[in-house]
């Protein structure tokens, strides 16, 4: 039997793609290795958004081919959102690639492998051409696959492919194609067979999630999610505050499963350049909805992305994007540098911002990022969480990790029969990236209402940031 290793890049639909790749190569009667050396293929499913994303792929294929020289029968395929954008170019930049598959060629993966092992003249099937690039639109889009998941307590569920929005920075929609919602019925039969299958937790995946349009939208869809016994928590990503309705925010707090944190990407401050970016919101809409968010869901967790130097982006543009974030309070961000993608607008807009310009402006907005985290986090110490564990932590593999509903990351002590169970654990101690905490001795009992209490108050440290 043949073993693939899979390495991914990119987002969470990236890593979900994997796991679907992975599931349909042991369909296809293929082995799955986690051990490089061990490995007959070397699959790299990738990504596009930013150029280092793109340079990390070109580093790792550089690896790659001093590896292969001392396995010769190592085949070499490359997937994802750069094998779509690039084809037949990645073969010619890197000639150590065997096969190029694309975003929509996912479902195809085994028959595809098959030839090029076939390519590389094996006697099981026919020999064909050297190279095989398959990129072309169209195909399978969900197929009855079973995924083979990495985590047996929480899973993601693909619910839309592609992106018809067309924000003038971002590649996406080139690479992944116009939306399309998959079928309700078939998102909750995935559900329903994860639950019997133990699973406790799912976060619903799309490019723009709200924008979920099947017989049903994304707020009918969540409460048909929500209908499902067993399961116990639901969180989605990602939201588009355009698509932020009044239906989808009134229902949020209804549903007693879906996880009070939403990723709703606000990019900038300023509307000058949200307008820019082709975003359609301005920065009083955004903050509209995050005040009703907090209406309804007090302790609501919202974390942002933000792109920095998009080009035109003065100082003034700046000072918005950063009194924005000591505005709203966010309860983490992604912060980054804009990076030119060769076909979009933006790329061609001129003004483009200079390097250390980009620079210093990342720093200051991570740094005050950091410390409007870390406060938060501070705020925490003494309360008690309730969290579903994950396994061991990855920087501390004695202790447990596990998450809040408000999806912070806690680390605490206890037996690793826990795994999989929700725990209440009472935060002693706040980094920026993770609360460490104990289970309390009496720590069966937790109130119901405790964490919404300690997320509302989290949002009082506004002041102190000035
Ligand atoms: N569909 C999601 C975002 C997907 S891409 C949404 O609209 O919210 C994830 C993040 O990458 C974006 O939110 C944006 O902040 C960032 N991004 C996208 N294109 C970029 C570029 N050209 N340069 C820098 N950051 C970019
Ligand atoms: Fe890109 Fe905008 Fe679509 Fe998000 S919504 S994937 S940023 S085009
Ligand atoms: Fe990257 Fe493709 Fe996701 S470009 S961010 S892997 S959709």
């Amino acid at each position: 039997m043949k073993r693939v290793f899979i390495k991914t890049f990119g987002c969470q639909m990236n890593v979900h793609d994997s796991e679907v790749m992975a599931g349909l190569l042991i369909e296809g009667g293929y082995g799955i290795t986690e051990d490089l050396p061990e490995a007959d293929v070397v699959l790299l499913n990738t990504c596009c958004i930013r150029q280092k994303a793109e340079e990390k792929v070109y580093s790792q294929l550089g690896v790659l081919k001093g590896f292969k020289r001392r396995r010769p029968h190592l085949v070499i395929g490359v997937g994802g959102c750069m094998a779509q954008l690039e084809g037949r170019r990645l073969l010619e930049r890197a000639p150590v690639v065997d096969f190029v598959f694309g975003t929509h060629k996912v479902f195809e993966l085994p028959d595809i492998l098959d030839r090029a092992i076939a390519a590389r003249g094996e006697p099981r099937l026919r020999r064909e051409g050297s190279k095989i690039i398959s990129i072309e639109e169209g195909g399978s889009l969900w197929g009855g696959v079973k995924p083979r998941r990495k985590s047996k307590i929480s899973a993601y569920v693909t619910i839309m492919r592609g992106c018809d929005n067309s924000c003038s920075y971002c590649i996406v929609p080139y690479v992944r194609g116009r939306q399309k919602s998959r079928p309700s019925q078939e998102i909750v039969e995935e559900i329903e067979d994860l639950n019997s299958r133990g699973y406790k937790e799912v976060t619903l995946l799309g490019q723009n999630v709200n924008s979920y349009k099947s017989q049903l939208d994304f707020a009918d869809l969540l409460r048909e999610v929500n209908e499902i016994k067993g399961i116990e928590r639901i969180r989605y990503i990602s939201s588009h505050p355009r698509d932020m309705t009044d239906k989808l925010i009134k229902v949020l707090p209804e549903l007693s499963k879906v996880c009070e944190h939403i990723h709703l990407p606000v990019q900038s401050g300023s509307n000058r350049v949200l307008s820019r970016m082709n975003r359609g919101y301005t920065r009083e809409s955004y903050l509209k909805i995050v005040a009703k968010l907090r209406k309804l869901i007090p302790h609501i967790s919202i974390t942002t992305d933000i792109i920095v130097g998009f080009p035109g982006e003065s100082e003034a543009d700046f000072a918005d994007t950063m009194s924005l974030m000591e505005e709203v309070v966010f309860d983490g961000a992604f912060v980054f540098r804009y990076s030119p993608r060769s076909g979009t607008r933006a790329a061609s807009m001129p003004e483009q911002v200079l390097d250390e310009i980009k620079i210093g402006r990342i720093k200051k907005i991570i740094e005050i990022q950091a410390g409007i985290t870390r406060q938060a986090n501070e705020r925490l110490i003494g309360k008690t969480l309730k969290v579903l564990v994950e396994g061991p932590s990855k920087p501390d593999p004695r202790r447990l990790a596990g998450r809040s509903r408000s999806n912070k990351v806690v680390v605490f002590e206890g037996p690793s029969d826990l795994v999989g169970m929700l725990v209440p654990v009472r935060v002693a101690k706040a980094h920026t990236w993770a609360l460490e905490g104990e289970i309390p001795v009496n720590g069966n009992h937790l109130p119901n209402d405790e964490e919404c209490c300690i997320m509302q108050e989290t949002r009082r440290i506004k002041g102190g940031m000035g």
